[in-house]
């Protein structure tokens, strides 16, 4: 006989960076998935640490009461409670981290802590009102990019929660990217879903950018923000009106090179590693540029393709919980003493 699956409520919490958020999930089902965004951040064209612990503490306590009733559970219903222990700014993840020990000391329930990037890949695993059975979740070994605002990784997972990095940026991520030439063409806070729409009407091949040439499965795109401002420059200089009359074949030419340098990659790993089933996690997997490349080099290869829905790709605690709750079935807990952790490795 299979063994009985427990029945946990797991209230994940996420506070990393800027946004604020709470979820509870039933087993693998998300019941609720709240998030808080911090608009105070956008007039400086990036996250402000000081405002970004302020705000975090300010939004806690709603966004996790939101997310208990949207849920439909009350706090002694919980079987245990996952929390975001790093990598991040280390002002923020003390709010997530001492809300979530004071919680689970006063219920009396087991902690766990989370990293932030593992869970943007267990993202693959959430279930929610829409998905049915296990047949949308991954199968092992899974090779998954994960492009975020701090990293990009090629990883490969061999089971739940067991990832090994095959190789990363060596300098900037690409969402900090997105994000440095949307500050140089004086767009919003963040960058990549602004760019991501103007280079829909934007020519790809409008620019040419520099592609570096990295041995194994490692990233680079300092240079490329490099070459793009020097570029910039020289063309202000000729025409003071370049930006405002160019602005989407920049995007869209520079979104192009972004994106081919990730699939590129990814495809030369997957093929390396004799591995067909893939995906992406992390913020800049809302893009809607990559997300079309992967479909079709997935068509190409004949790969098992995953993306997650866009509310599970950029910064959220349904992520959280569900790896609190693949924690939950190992019994990996931790104790009170634990403290947050800005720079955490894989
Ligand atoms: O995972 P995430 O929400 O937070 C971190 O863990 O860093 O990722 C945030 C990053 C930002 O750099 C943001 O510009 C980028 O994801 N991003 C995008 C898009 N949506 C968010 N980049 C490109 N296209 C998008 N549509
Ligand atoms: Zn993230």
């Amino acid at each position: 006989m299979a063994p009985v699956k427990p029945s946990l409520f797991i209230l994940g919490i996420e506070s990393s960076c800027d946004d604020t958020s709470a979820s509870v999930i039933h087993n693998e089902r998300i019941l609720s998935n709240i998030v808080a965004n911090q608009e105070v951040h956008r007039k400086y064209g990036g996250v402000v640490p000081e405002l970004a612990s302020r705000s975090h503490q300010e939004h806690i306590v709603p966004v996790v009461e939101a997310a208990l009733s949207q849920a439909n559970i009350r706090k002694d219903q919980l079987s245990a409670i996952a929390y975001t222990r790093g990598p991040g700014l280390l002002g923020s993840l003390l709010v997530g981290t001492s809300f979530a020990k004071g919680l689970s000391l006063s219920l009396g329930i087991p902690l766990m802590d989370v990293h932030h990037m593992h869970a943007h890949i267990m993202a693959h695993w959430i279930k929610d009102s829409n998905s049915v059975g296990h047949s949308k979740t991954p199968t092992f070994p899974f090779l998954c990019l994960t492009v975020s605002g701090g990293h990009t990784q090629i990883v490969r997972v061999k089971e739940p929660l067991s990832f090994e990095v095959l190789g990363e940026t060596i300098d900037d991520a690409a969402g900090e990217a997105f994000d440095k030439l949307a500050k140089m063409l004086g767009l919003s806070y963040p960058g990549g879903p602004e760019i991501d729409k103007l280079a829909s009407t934007g020519n790809i091949h409008a620019y040419e950018f520099p592609k570096p040439n990295l041995p194994g499965y490692q990233f680079s795109f300092s240079g490329l923000k490099t070459s793009v401002l020097y570029f910039l420059q020289k063309q202000l200089k000729s025409d003071p009106d370049f930006l405002k009359n160019n602005t989407n074949d920049i995007c869209a030419s520079f979104q192009h090179t972004v994106v081919n340098i990730l699939v590129n990659t990814l495809e030369r790993a997957a093929r390396e590693n004799n591995i067909n089933c893939v995906g992406v996690a992390g913020g800049v997997s809302a893009n809607s540029y990559l997300r079309k490349r992967l479909e079709e080099i997935a068509k190409e290869n004949n790969y098992q393709l995953h993306i997650p829905k866009l509310e599970y790709c950029t910064d959220n605690a349904a992520m959280i919980a569900i790896t609190g709750y693949y924690k939950f079935l190992k019994k990996d807990f931790v104790g009170q003493e634990v403290s947050a952790t800005a720079k955490w490795g894989m």
